[in-house]
């Protein structure tokens, strides 16, 4: 199945535009966090409203920038206008994306639970990388006990459909192994404490290379 150019979702931007606008310290020190040390050209998937685009290092030549929905594009382009780098806004899901040349680094945050096919979006992603590249990615993952049984049972009812097809029970970080990436630092945390019902809480922050 051929993946669309554009997503044309407009509840979904309507309830991102103002969880993005309304992040907490926590969240935004895991977004600088996963940025940290990033050099040369960077492609960063499915940008949303821009919100990393603030915390990306001086030693970042470029960053590219594909988001397919055009209400949170519009955004991310005003974002991308005060970002202490270069920033490309690009109209396209990361599965059509053109790109002449390979990246040194991709990012991915909150995003690898709402594409389509993430096992193929991340082979792609491999390819677009440099051999001795690197894939930084702040996900949330699938857990297990209770949660894991509340993260299917959102995913099989209403948590895609609100939520952008974000998909709360993926297997994120073996999916990336599986894509060919090499895990070096990974950690796990919750965002939520322990006995809030929220599905995503559980999140993978780390680093992967393709070997060189
Ligand atoms: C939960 S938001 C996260 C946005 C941003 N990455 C962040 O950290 O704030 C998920 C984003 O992925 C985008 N998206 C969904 N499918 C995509 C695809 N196939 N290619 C690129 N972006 C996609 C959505 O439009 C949305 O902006």
């Amino acid at each position: 199945m051929t993946a669309p150019q554009t997503l044309d979702n407009p509840l979904f931007a309507r309830i991102w535009t103002y969880l993005s606008s309304h992040e907490t310290d926590w969240l935004r020190d895991r977004r600088r966090e996963n940025l940290a040390g990033l050099t040369g050209r960077v492609l960063e998937v499915g940008a949303g409203t821009g919100s990393n685009f603030a915390f990306y290092p001086d030693t970042v030549a470029e960053v590219v920038a594909p988001e397919p929905e055009s209400r949170l594009r519009d955004i991310a382009e005003v974002s991308a206008a005060s970002a202490p780098v270069p920033v490309t806004v690009v109209a396209s899901t990361v599965e059509a994306l053109d790109a002449a040349e390979p990246f040194d680094a991709i990012v991915c945050s909150l995003v690898l639970c709402s594409v389509d096919r993430p096992e193929d979006v991340l082979r792609q992603l491999f390819t677009l990388l440099k051999p001795g590249g690197e894939l930084r990615y702040f996900e949330h993952v699938a857990s297990g006990g209770a949660r894991g049984g509340l993260q299917r049972l959102a995913d099989a009812t209403f948590w895609p459909r609100l939520f952008g097809n974000c998909h709360t029970h993926r297997n994120i970080e073996q999916m990336i192994t599986d894509a060919g990436f090499v895990v070096g630092a990974s950690r796990r945390g919750h965002q939520f404490p322990a006995w809030a019902p929220v599905p995503v809480s559980e999140f993978a922050l780390g680093s992967a290379g393709r070997p060189a």
